[in-house]
């Protein structure tokens, strides 16, 4: 299976990694028979629920025809450009068509390949495909079997492992990222990763992966907080949208849509990608809660995306209104906070050509002084509730003057 797949010579890290810079903001999703109890994905370890018990939610899980549909098009409308989403937690439910493990969604409960339907549903509306996979699983009996010195157990494991990530990234066509997690007890070495990465890229020229194999890799993936690597290195916010990955019920705790793009503008002025999660209900569907703020989070990229989509950091630097990106030739300043109906800015070392108020499509009238440059005619009062966004067209290629701080 594997000889016959066209051996595509690897491109670099900067070609592969292009488009995963220029996209910016990609959804996560988490999703698997913890829907069912609705407590959150670590609902299994966290109750101590045995797995012969906890095996009990899988005929019950039942994803409605047509969710992950659901799952592409929020994206889509949101802003997004990727999606990666948990093809196995660490509960070891399988949402695609293992033949390894006897605990699949197409052995068990729905009997449909949910990774299939995912992936195709991502391509229906041009999104990248990204999948998550837990390195380590909980419902495996050698999962343990290294710490317990059983180095036969261990090996059959991670037969296991690989034989998975070897199916997924066989059997779905083009994957993008490989996104793990869960490396839990054991190094690098304890999990063969070198191996393992490079059958991924092997079977996937092109793939991006990410650093929780335990090997650096591509990007590094802060976890509910933004942490800028060091430039030169990728990196990828993943948060939750309320307090949880998988679907909880009782958790209210949403981060409100101006939170989300004040996260993003951060993330993106920092140089990083911003991942943002939703835990489908029990029957896949998008929470309505989770719908509404994406919807807001969409709207206000329909009118600002070209701030967000391929820019990057800039020698511009933060304002007391807010924070510079750099693209092509302009710089954009996301005004997280709104200066009224004018706004000096300062490090202007080239002429301005234009500057545009993006939220209102209103061309500003500008002053520009030495370094100083003098935006009138805003209006009076914020015009997005989400964050008005400045868009500053230089005749060249923007340049910044160092100014003392
Ligand atoms: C943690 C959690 C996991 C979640 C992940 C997302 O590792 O164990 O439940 O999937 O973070 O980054």
């Amino acid at each position: 299976m594997i000889s016959s797949l066209p051996q595509l010579p690897d491109p670099t890290r900067a070609e592969r990694m292009a488009w995963w810079r220029e996209a910016r903001f990609g959804m996560f999703i988490h999703y698997g028979a913890y829907a069912i109890p609705g407590r959150g994905e670590w609902v299994m370890n966290r109750e101590r629920i045995p797995f012969e018990e906890y095996r009990k939610f899988y005929p019950r899980f039942q994803p409605r025809p047509g969710c992950a549909e659901e799952w592409a098009r929020t994206a889509a409308e949101g802003g997004m450009k990727y999606v990666t989403l948990t093809t196995r937690h660490h509960d070891g439910y399988c949402l695609w068509d293992s033949k390894l493990s006897e605990h699949t969604t197409v052995k068990l409960g729905p009997r449909r390949d949910l990774v299939a339907e995912y992936v195709e549903a991502l391509r229906r509306h041009g999104l990248r495909v990204g999948l998550y996979y837990s390195l380590k699983d909980w419902s495996h009996p050698g999962w343990l079997a290294k710490q317990n010195g059983d180095e036969a157990g261990h090996a059959a494991f991670l037969e296991y492992v690989h034989g998975q990530v070897r199916e997924l990234c066989t059997n779905y066509g083009k994957i993008d990222v490989l996104w793990y997690d869960g490396p839990g007890p054991y190094d690098e070495k304890g999990w063969r990763a070198d191996e393992l990465n490079g059958m991924a890229r092997k079977l996937q020229p092109g793939l991006i992966i990410n650093c929780r194999s335990h090997l650096a890799e591509d990007f590094d993936t802060p976890e509910n907080h933004v942490a800028a690597s060091p430039p030169g290195r990728a990196w990828e916010s993943n948060m939750t949208l309320n307090d949880n990955w998988g679907w909880h019920a009782g958790d209210f705790n949403h981060k409100s849509p101006r939170e989300v793009i004040r996260l993003l503008t951060r993330i993106v002025h920092l140089d990083g990608n911003f991942m943002l999660n939703i835990g489908p209900e029990p029957d896949g569907r998008v929470p309505a809660e989770s719908a509404a703020i994406l919807r807001q989070v969409g709207a206000w990229m329909r009118v600002h995306g070209e701030a967000i989509h391929g820019a990057a950091r800039t020698n511009f630097q933060w304002h007391h209104c807010g924070w510079p990106t750099e693209k092509g030739n302009c710089v954009y300043e996301y005004l997280n906070n709104y200066p009224g109906t004018s706004i000096v800015l300062t490090g202007f070392a080239a002429p301005v050509r234009r500057a545009t108020l993006m939220s209102t499509g209103q061309e500003l009238m500008l002053g520009q002084h030495g370094e100083k440059l003098t935006l009138w005619g805003l209006p009076p009062r914020e015009p997005d509730p989400l964050g008005a966004v400045l868009k500053i067209e230089f005749e060249g290629k923007p340049k910044y003057g160092v100014v003392p701080q």
